[in-house]
């Protein structure tokens, strides 16, 4: 008989969940004006807002903190975490940062400019905003799997390889790198597969483009290759991510995810082109290049966070959460996004509340309701985000999707089973939940801030 796949770790430092009444929640959701960026997090029970910056770090983390070098310059925990980040990735040369947007800004204002596209799977939001404020272009190829909630293709993450062909000799010396988001976050945390890395690298190569990997979970993409990918069950997950790593000519990561810490990120690079460019403009922007705008105990951290999350314990830990969540919500009617990905679950709200047209906003309905009725706080993915026209009109969203990203090593297995009794109960009351408008709202970014009141 297969046994259970369990935590695998036993739990050392504790912080009570907060609890509040639905009443109490309720007075909470008021007073915020419905939008859960503006819930304070001490009255969330279950925060699966991000999974970015909200793991829990390990004793010898914690431990390593300790005896961190905070030295300005050539501080032996740089070399410490410059050593580690070369070994996994195999790039010679390494340049942290305090976080990813940091990176990208750095990478694509000395290496992009107005008038040029660059494309990806799919961008995620920052890499997108970094692009389009040097009036670059940020184009999503992902292939056609990957845009239906539905199929359980393995790879969905996987970049349109004929597309991106046709693409770089139609825009031949306006592409500065093609990119690939590993795993594709704003895609649902698909994976992409080796194969598809290496096709995607060869069309690079055969163009003369660089290729760059934006890695924030590589280990969580490491192990589907190995579960899914025919041939790679018996490899060792960091042969894979070091093949992972092979295809590209560099990579930004933003190590809050699978760096497995709560501030940091990087550029590794293979070769030394761009490197003295990064360097000086790093000085100016986030530090000295042996701290890059971190705290040297962020970087022994870091090295430490890198090598545990590549540990395959952990990892089949990890894809058994979001299975478990998704195959709980399939189990009481709550469909969602297949097959899970790494790191989010996303439940949609279109087909749970047909009865919710997309103006008065599903997936806005049903985040409200978890957080109203058990406390849980999701992040909505759908025409509040995606609907609003540059003109101020509402076209509504391909998806109503709520993200439930899942912090790593934070929640237990009876935290979800919780959580999932609570989404039976919504899902047996859907008839009887109601829409929202928008009473005020910014010209941009509105999910952040606008105003929202319940309809009727
Ligand atoms: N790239 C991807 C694929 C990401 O998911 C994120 C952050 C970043 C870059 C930017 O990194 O936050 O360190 O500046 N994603 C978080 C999320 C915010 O909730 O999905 P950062």
């Amino acid at each position: 008989m297969s046994r259970s796949i369990i935590e695998p770790f036993k739990i050392k430092v504790v912080e009570p969940l907060p609890r509040r009444s639905v009443a109490e929640r309720e007075q909470i959701l008021a007073a915020a004006s419905y939008n859960l960026f503006g819930v304070h997090a001490a009255d969330v029970t279950f925060d699966f807002l991000t999974d970015s910056g909200t793991t829990a770090m390990s004793a010898a983390q914690w431990g390593a903190m300790m005896v961190a070098d905070e030295s300005y310059a050539g501080s032996r925990s740089f070399y410490r975490f410059e050593e580690v980040v070369r070994r996994i990735t195999g790039y010679d040369h390494v340049i942290p940062t305090h976080q990813g947007r940091a990176a990208e800004h750095l990478l694509f204002s000395l290496h992009c400019k107005a008038g040029e596209l660059v494309p990806s799977n799919n961008h995620f939001d920052t890499t997108r905003a970094n692009l389009e404020q040097l009036g670059v272009e940020a184009v999503d190829l992902v292939c056609a799997e990957g845009k239906d909630p539905t199929t359980e293709h393995p790879f969905k993450g996987n970049l349109d390889v004929d597309r991106l062909d046709a693409f770089l000799a139609e825009h031949r010396g306006r592409v500065p790198f093609v990119m690939t988001t590993i795993t594709n976050n704003t895609g649902g945390g698909q994976p992409v597969s080796l194969g598809n890395l290496r096709l995607v690298s060869a069309v690079c190569r055969r163009a003369g483009v660089p290729f760059l990997l934006d890695a924030c979970r590589f280990a969580e993409n490491a192990w589907f290759i190995k579960v899914r990918e025919p041939g790679q069950q018996d490899r060792n997950v960091r042969d894979i991510a070091r093949d992972m790593f092979a295809t590209a000519d560099g990579c930004l990561v933003s190590a809050k995810k699978d760096g497995l810490v709560n501030i940091g990120g990087f550029i590794a690079l293979r070769d030394n082109t761009w490197v003295p460019a990064l360097r000086s403009r790093l000085i100016l922007t986030e530090g000295f290049p042996t701290y890059g705008g971190l705290a040297a105990r962020d970087l022994e951290a870091i090295a430490i966070g890198l090598d545990e999350v590549l540990e395959e314990s952990y990892l089949s830990y990890r894809e058994a959460v979001t299975r478990y969540l998704a195959d709980g919500c399939a189990r009481v009617g709550v469909p969602t996004m297949r097959p899970p990905g790494g790191h989010a679950v996303y439940l949609d709200a279109r087909a749970l509340l047909p009865h919710i047209p997309a103006h008065e906003f599903p997936a806005q309905a049903l985040a409200i309701e978890l957080y109203r009725a058990e406390g849980v706080r999701g992040c909505e993915i759908g025409s509040v985000m995606f609907g609003r026209l540059p003109d101020g009109g509402f076209r509504p969203a391909a998806m109503e999707l709520v993200r439930l990203a899942i912090p790593r090593r934070v929640y237990t297995q009876a935290h979800f089973d919780y959580v999932l009794e609570g989404i039976a109960e919504i899902a047996a009351r859907r008839d009887r939940l109601r829409g929202v408008r928008i009473v005020e709202e910014p010209p941009f970014l509105r999910h952040f801030t606008a105003r929202f009141a319940p309809v009727g």
